[in-house]
């Protein structure tokens, strides 16, 4: 099974970025520590880019190949329309998630644009949201 997660914008600051709403740990110590060994049968393919573009051509690229997707497109979850239109043009399935809990805090983050096109959402667990995300995929 391949899976491929994708952070969007500020995610590559994890554990150094605000850590009171964000956590301590970086994501690829996550991922390389936790979630790589927790699931040895999976191929992960992992990206991340500041660039609203350059997620659009990452779900372009894999979008129709993988099992699934994982996505935390950071602060585009509530201003891209484009990369929601990308999430709706794809077939592998996508599980939009969050680190912090988007509905309690600033309003503008209780919108999600590509939650409409999405398997599912997870949203307020931190990093553990990644594991939970992988388990529903593998059902
Ligand atoms: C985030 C929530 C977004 O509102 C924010 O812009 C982020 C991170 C989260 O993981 O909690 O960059 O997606």
């Amino acid at each position: 099974m391949e899976i491929l997660i994708i952070n969007g914008p500020n995610l590559n600051l994890l554990g150094k970025r605000e850590p009171e709403i964000y956590g301590s740990e970086s994501f690829e110590s996550y991922f390389e520590k936790i979630l790589k060994k927790m699931f040895p049968e999976i191929t992960f393919h992992y990206f991340q880019s500041n660039v609203e573009g350059e997620l659009i051509n990452e779900l372009h690229a894999k979008g129709f190949s993988v099992d699934g997707i994982i996505m935390n497109a950071g602060a585009y979850t509530h201003t891209s329309i484009a990369i929601a239109d990308a999430v709706a043009a794809i077939k592998s399935p996508v599980i939009e998630i969050h680190l912090s809990n988007i509905f309690a805090r600033e309003d503008y983050r209780h919108v999600s644009y590509l939650g409409k096109h999405c398997k599912g959402s997870i949203s307020g667990l931190g990093l553990k949201g990644y594991e939970l995300a992988v388990r529903a995929l593998m059902k």
